[in-house]
């Protein structure tokens, strides 16, 4: 015997003791968003009721309080859990290794429609000297060695020694390309020596990103331009019919997991402060309608678990958050801002 979504929500509702039907429907709308309509809210009562999943308590009327029966709870439970096992195959349980989040990462849709808009904005030419800080897994570099042509050169900088291995089996074969293990804050590199400064997601993580493009304003010529893309993530929205529950996703991530937050906005006003002149600041907005997709960049299950542990979130407002998600449609969206700075 299965029970039908609208019976499901009318279990749920009643999870937390005996109500009667209009607030039913009151708590089903703060579930879910929506309100039953009445045919199927009653058609819902009557199922239920026949099956002896829930009990009438005494009372007049339609203010007539509803129950779960003892059958009902367990049945509610087990479809519980069914929910969760299919919530626990679409997300992510484990965090994957860096390297192979880096890769899938840099694959998606969505990162190659920024990371195109950061390479038009670079302008590398034949013969110049590109630089790519926090290279990472060195993805990237194919592209620049491209544009460097054999006459210039190519040097991709991280200071992960997993990554610097990856990005240098990827720079083998390229001509005119290197990879070299440093800190962005203190780069041994000569003053002027570099044409252009590409960095892609790099800023959000360092200790101190103003000393890091001190350093860039040090290493690139006059003229010299930077390209930065960097991710705003107070702007990440994701549609849930409580709001406030991806707000406080959104909330644990800006307080709590990323080190620089909102870099993608400041990052125009400390290039500035560090004697680059900015030309242009360009938003793009990947956009996910895949809830899987998503996961894979956003970790929905381990960062609602980290925000429970938190307090951003309760225990009760995660499975309602994780539920709700698994089931969509999904929507998803966050800006990141390419900005191009130059040395005067
Ligand atoms: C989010 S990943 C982006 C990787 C790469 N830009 C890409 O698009 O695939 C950030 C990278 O910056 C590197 N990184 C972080 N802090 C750094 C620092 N202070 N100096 C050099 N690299 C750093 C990390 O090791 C990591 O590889």
């Amino acid at each position: 015997m299965r029970t039908n979504d609208a019976q499901m929500l009318v279990l749920s509702a009643l999870a937390d003791g005996p109500l009667h039907g209009y607030a039913v429907n009151t708590a089903i709308e703060r579930m879910t968003g929506t309100r039953l309509g009445r045919g199927s809210l009653s058609g819902a009562l009557a199922r239920l009721r026949d099956k002896q999943l829930i009990a009438d308590l005494p009372g007049e009327g339609r203010r007539r309080p509803v129950r779960l029966t003892e059958r009902g709870r367990r049945t509610l439970g087990r479809e519980l859990d069914a929910l969760a096992d299919v919530a626990g195959q679409l997300f992510e349980t484990v965090v994957p290794d860096r390297i192979a989040y880096q890769e899938r990462l840099n694959t998606t849709d969505q990162a190659r429609a920024y990371q195109q808009v950061l390479l038009d904005a670079l302008d590398a030419r034949p013969g110049g000297h590109l630089l790519d800080w926090g290279c990472g897994t060195g993805a990237a570099l194919p592209a620049l060695a491209r544009a460097a042509t054999a006459r210039g050169r190519v040097l991709g900088i991280d200071h992960d020694p997993a990554m610097v291995r990856r990005a240098a089996e990827r720079a083998a074969g390229l001509p005119g390309t290197a990879v070299l293990r440093a800190d962005v804050h203190r780069l041994p590199l000569a003053d002027g020596s570099a044409d252009r400064i590409r960095t892609d997601r790099l800023l959000q993580h360092l200790a101190d990103p103003a000393a890091a493009l001190a350093e860039a304003h040090r290493v690139l010529r006059p003229g010299g331009r930077l390209v930065a893309a960097e991710p705003d993530w107070d702007t990440l929205a994701v549609d849930h019919p409580d709001p406030e529950l991806p707000r406080a996703f959104t909330r644990h991530l800006t307080d709590r997991i990323v080190r620089n937050p909102l870099i993608g906005r400041q990052l125009p006003r400390l290039a500035e402060r560090a004697g680059l002149a900015v030309r242009a600041v360009v938003p793009v907005t990947p956009l996910y309608r895949d809830v899987r997709e998503a996961d894979r960049v956003l970790g929905l299950r381990r960062n609602t678990e980290r925000a429970v542990a938190a307090g951003h979130l309760t225990e009760r407002q995660a499975g309602q958050w994780l539920d709700h998600l698994a089931r969509g449609p999904f929507l998803a969206s966050v800006t990141v801002l390419v900005t191009t700075a130059e040395k005067r």
